[in-house]
């Protein structure tokens, strides 16, 4: 397989545990995207400052800072939907990121469906060449023999 950046954001662990399944099945390395203040763990609560922060125009600051892309030829590219659309850090990671012209293979974690995320995702993300979205819906995430059938067959139609 192409040698393999996965980028992605986890606040409450589902994301983590599919990136790091990912990287196992591919030896891919792994980039996490941390806010340099972690979200509330419960939903609500972390929705109540994460619309506050769309509202007022402020994505959060990061500490996990920027990956170097260049020894990569393809990135992963994952998180949950957040109100639906992508996660803020996400939002924010992506604002300065440079994909460099690669593919770029796009999941997304959500309960019940994801409305336009792969539009917006398109369109914030600069310079990459995205790919068909994997949508992850926690029927599928619940259920590890389906979700790593899933993550297979994915990976299977990449390179
Ligand atoms: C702030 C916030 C907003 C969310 N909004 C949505 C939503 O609009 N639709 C949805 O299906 N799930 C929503 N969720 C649920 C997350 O998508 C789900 O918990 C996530 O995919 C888990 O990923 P993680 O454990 O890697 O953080 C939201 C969760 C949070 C914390």
């Amino acid at each position: 397989m192409a040698k393999t950046l996965i980028i992605y954001y986890s606040s409450t662990g589902y994301n983590d545990r599919i990136a790091k399944q990912l990287a196992a099945k591919t030896d891919a390395d792994l980039f996490r995207i941390e806010p340099v203040e972690e979200y509330d763990h419960d939903m609500w609560a972390a929705w109540d400052i994460a619309k506050k922060e769309r509202e007022e125009g402020q994505l959060p600051a990061l500490k996990s800072g920027y990956p170097d892309t260049s020894q990569y030829q393809q990135i992963l590219l994952g998180g949950p939907s957040w109100g639906y659309t992508l996660a803020n850090p996400l939002q924010s990671f992506l604002t300065k990121a440079d994909f460099a012209g690669k593919p770029v293979y796009p999941w997304v974690t959500f309960y019940d469906h994801d409305e336009k995320y792969a539009e917006d995702l398109r369109a914030q993300l600069h310079n990459g060449q995205v790919q068909d979205l994997l949508e992850l819906p926690m029927s599928v995430l619940d259920n590890q023999p389906r979700l790593d059938q899933t993550l297979t067959d994915w990976l299977t139609q990449m390179n």
